[in-house]
């Protein structure tokens, strides 16, 4: 056995341990298990989803997992127990709900770990750190549950969170992974590619929303992938907002408010600069770099096309800016 043999299978043992907190104590079933159900996930979910409940104590899980014979070596390579400066330990996951993340085979890689107070000095989410097995850049969350439906239906949805895929999976759609609140990366359009080159970002219909769906998407368009975006209604997001309607209406919701992510940024560019000619120019220079990255030429000359008519600018003023663009970046 290789040491990354053992690493899965203590990340196994851990997920199999925090499991059966959540439905054999009285914690796991009175504090764990009880959130997950007023929060709307049914037994199907939470199995699909390998959901799990760490006790709030200093060492539970440590203490079993060395009485089987696993060293505290391994257990602080994989993330579940922190070492102190003065060599003490203990466990990283405490008091709260458990949700592990899976590799493309269904192995568990790594946790995330959520409160279950409202305790502002605590973060919402506690997450493994990077290990020999779990390289953070290179994971969505959600994608080993959702691969075949993105294969099948040829896109795939990118959501914010942890419960935002759960709940597009209860309510019908399983072709949904979350960046887990962070900027895209390289690793991660590569993942996606192989199994659709279509995706949907839906992020929350506020400000903070727009910008992270803004945010990371230049890398998206670089990777060849066909973007699309939906803002969902001020103040849900796709967990919220998944549990308003039944299933067929969320689809064809969903369906009809998939906007095309250049036409997407012309709008929201366009709004925010209204008549004024110098922000407006800067606002087309924006959107003329973002179509300036697309590998595509024919994809590109749509755009441009398209722009032109949507923001009344001839075509060739468009195609000037994108050639000074692509000439000053080789
Ligand atoms: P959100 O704050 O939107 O949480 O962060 P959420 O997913 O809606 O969670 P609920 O519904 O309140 O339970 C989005 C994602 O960002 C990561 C998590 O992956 C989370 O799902 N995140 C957020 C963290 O890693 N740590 C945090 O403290 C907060
Ligand atoms: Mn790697
Ligand atoms: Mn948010
Ligand atoms: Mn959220
Ligand atoms: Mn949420």
């Amino acid at each position: 056995y290789t040491e990354r043999d053992s690493l899965y299978g203590l990340m196994n043992y851990a997920k199999d341990q925090f499991k059966d907190l959540l439905f054999n104590t009285d914690d796991g079933r009175g504090i764990g298990l009880s959130y997950f159900r007023e929060r709307g996930f049914n037994d199907r979910t939470i199995e699909k989803f390998e959901l799990g409940y760490t006790l709030d104590q200093w060492d539970y899980l440590s203490k079993k997992a060395l009485g089987i014979g696993y060293t505290s070596d391994l257990l602080a390579k994989a993330g579940l127990i922190v070492v102190r400066d003065d060599g003490r330990s203990y466990d990283r996951f405490r008091g709260r709900v458990i949700f592990p993340v899976h590799n493309l085979s269904g192995k568990v890689i790594a946790f995330g770990a959520r409160i279950l107070t409202k305790d502002k000095d605590q973060p919402k989410y506690i997450n493994s750190p990077e290990t020999d097995i779990y390289h953070k850049s290179h994971v969505l969350y959600g994608m080993y549950q959702a691969k075949n439906a993105i294969r099948r239906e040829d896109f795939c949805y990118i959501v914010e969170g942890y419960t935002d895929v759960m709940s597009m999976h209860q309510a019908g759609i399983d072709n949904v992974v979350a960046s887990s609140g962070t900027a895209f990366t390289e690793e991660q359009v590569k993942l996606i590619r192989r199994f659709s080159e279509n995706v949907t970002v839906m992020f929350d219909g506020d400000a903070a929303g727009i910008k992270a769906a803004l945010r990371g998407i230049d890398l998206v368009l670089k990777g060849g992938l066909n973007v699309r975006v939906v803002l969902l209604p001020d103040g849900d997001d796709p967990d919220s907002f998944s549990r308003k309607m039944p299933e067929t209406e969320l689809k064809q919701y969903l369906k009809e408010h998939a906007k095309d992510f250049i036409s997407f940024k012309i709008d929201l560019l366009a709004q925010e600069s209204g008549h004024d000619p110098i922000r407006r120019a800067e606002a087309i220079r924006e959107i003329v770099t973002s179509i300036s990255l697309i590998p595509d030429p024919i994809k590109r000359s749509v755009y441009i096309q398209e722009t032109s008519t949507l923001l009344k600018i001839q075509e060739a003023v468009l195609q000037t800016e994108l050639n000074k663009i692509t000439l000053t970046e080789r």
